[in-house]
């Protein structure tokens, strides 16, 4: 089976999503962010604070690479994940690619109780959120298909994901459906 891929910015359900889908698939399920932690043995804010971002990068750029090797697999990015075209590029070889949207409002109201995730541990977060999300967009468009998460329960959302995976299942074994949308 090829892996699912969850990408996304914060707060937009990777994880919880991501869990429960692959529990209902009997597929393994890969957080970037939880592995990174592991190994590393420190939050991503300390590894942020003391190591700096581009190293946080470096560490999921080389995850990335490792875990698209895998199969039966779903996989949370972390949110900045799509930034880089590699790691975009190496997902794609066995994966399709989900990207879950929210609100930037409902992004704010879900992550603002959190304070795990250095980026948006600023002043203004919304305001944080917006010009994130805008500089990322492009990014974001890359992905196969995508899922607006806002408003919904994770089971309507695990409920729309499996909806866009047959779909692409049949536009795979039938690509004459790809000309008709
Ligand atoms: C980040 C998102 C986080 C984590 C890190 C950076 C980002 O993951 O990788 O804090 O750049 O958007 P989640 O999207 O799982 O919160």
């Amino acid at each position: 089976m090829k892996n699912i891929v969850l990408v996304g910015f914060m707060g937009t359900g990777k994880s919880a999503v991501g869990k429960r889908l692959a529990r209902q698939l009997n597929m393994k399920f890969i957080s970037t962010d939880s592995v990174i932690e592991e190994r590393e043995g420190r939050p991503i804010a300390e590894i942020f604070e003391k190591s700096g971002e581009p190293y946080f990068r470096g560490l999921e750029k080389s995850l990335i690479s490792e875990i698209s090797k895998e199969d039966n697999a779903v996989i949370a990015a972390g949110g900045g994940a799509v930034l880089d075209n590699e790691n975009m590029a190496n997902l794609r070889k066995k994966g399709v690619i989900i990207c879950l949207d929210a609100a930037p409002a409902v992004i704010y109201e879900r992550t603002k109780k959190y304070k795990h995730r250095p980026l948006l541990n600023v002043e203004d977060p919304l305001l944080k959120i917006r010009e994130l999300l805008d500089k990322r967009a492009p990014c974001y468009a890359k992905a196969d298909y995508r899922v607006d998460t806002s408003d919904k329960s994770i089971d309507e959302v695990v409920g729309e994901v499996l909806t866009v995976i047959a779909r692409s299942r049949r536009r795979r074994s039938n690509p004459k459906e790809i000309a008709s949308g």
